[in-house]
């Protein structure tokens, strides 16, 4: 099985003789030791018997138990293994800390989440906070402490209501719909640029657009000679649209849910942080409360944050979603003390049928 995330490629396969060294020094790793569900292997020997066990199984082709070598090209850098018991899949995962919050156990979770399967369920260590907030992405608190080989675990039972149907609603969008024609399209983003002028940013400064969609936005920025430029969005289909358009130089992309940020949240901070028609979509308090952690975390002080989304008095909808609209004092009640208001102002909009949106449009400086 191959997955790719941002423009590294995953494969899961059966293990092979060649694998074992590798193997072995996963399942002996120290720091991987301390957080194994049922206990550690001490012994390399331990480690060589599962092994075998595990990669003769994994051929039987009745097998409930199936185990795969993670790898990113060749190298061997985790691995997966599932069983299957009256259509409940048991995950059992391991990935080798300096690949730790990168996506790549969320991508292969998403996956075998994504199956006809009645339902999944994994035993985490308690102290595991990794692993933990990692399967709560996908789960709806149907979480039990339980006990396996003796010691203490949490038993997920993983739910498919999760943030890929949003993902997949977006894709929809931008695979069914002309750019020209999405309703959002806008052919010059004058006023977002008349705001990050206001900033007087470097030219090299880390500007982070989220939820950019196939914005005309990041052309003009670059055409201005902005050269640090993160671009952001959970529909890979946006993005990739907008790799067509504008290339690769001087832009980093970068796919991730911001109410489920994975990647995102170890990226080096920005100078400013973008948001035109993104934030209005996030309705549950806990997705509302992310986004703002997520964003506080990456705003340099000294740095701006523009929020442009629909007014109070704009349309409820957009896209065939439900809207949370905002006020100025909305904005200033999240951000908090740290940031001060530099600039803001109401935008009507005309889309591409004619229709008027009112947006609420603002600068704000992080002074703390
Ligand atoms: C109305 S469009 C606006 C696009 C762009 N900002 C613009 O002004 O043209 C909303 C964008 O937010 C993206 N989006 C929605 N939910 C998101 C999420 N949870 N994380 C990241 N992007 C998201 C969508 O894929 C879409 O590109």
């Amino acid at each position: 099985m191959n997955l790719s995330i941002n423009n590294s490629h995953i494969s899961l396969c059966f293990y092979k003789e060649e694998n074992l060294n590798d193997f072995i020094d996963l399942f002996t790793d120290e720091e991987l030791c301390k957080y194994m569900a049922g206990g550690a292997f001490e012994l390399e020997k331990d480690a060589e018997k599962l092994f075998y066990y595990l990669q003769n199984i994994s051929f039987l082709e009745n097998s409930k138990r199936k185990a795969y070598g993670v790898f990113i090209e060749k190298k061997l850098i985790g691995h997966f293994e599932t069983v299957l018991e009256n259509n409940e899949l048991e995950i059992i995962y391991l990935l080798k800390k300096n690949f730790w919050g990168k996506g790549i156990m969320f991508k292969i979770i998403s996956y075998f989440n994504e199956q006809n399967l009645e339902y999944i369920t994994a035993r985490v260590h308690p102290n595991n906070t990794n692993s933990t907030k990692l399967l709560e992405k996908f789960t709806i608190a149907k979480k039990t402490l339980t006990y396996f080989n003796e010691q203490k675990v949490l038993k997920y039972k993983l739910s498919k209501k999760m943030a890929n149907n949003f993902e997949e609603h977006w894709n929809k969008a931008y695979l069914n719909t002309e750019q020209k024609k999405l309703g959002w399209y806008e052919e010059n983003a004058a006023p977002t640029l008349k705001l990050i002028e206001k900033t007087n940013l470097e030219k090299h400064s880390r500007i982070l657009n989220v939820g950019a969609g196939t914005s005309k936005l990041i052309s003009s920025l670059l055409e201005k000679g902005y050269n640090n430029i993160i671009v952001n969005d959970i529909s890979k289909i946006a993005l990739n649209k907008l790799k067509e358009q504008v290339g690769e130089i001087n832009i980093e992309y970068i796919q991730d849910d911001l109410t489920k940020p994975t990647i995102l949240t170890n990226i080096n901070k920005v100078d400013l942080w973008n948001d035109r028609a993104v934030l209005h979509f996030f309705k549950e308090k806990e997705a509302i409360e992310t986004y703002f952690n997520l964003l506080k975390k990456l705003v340099k002080v000294n740095a701006y944050v523009i929020l442009s989304e629909f007014a109070l008095d704009g349309a409820a909808k957009c896209c065939g979603l439900d809207l949370k609209r905002y006020s100025l004092e909305m904005f200033t009640e999240q951000l908090g003390e740290n940031f001060e208001i530099k600039e803001h102002f109401y935008y009507n909009f005309r889309n591409p049928n004619g229709d008027l949106r009112k947006y609420i449009y603002a600068l704000f400086k992080r002074i703390n």
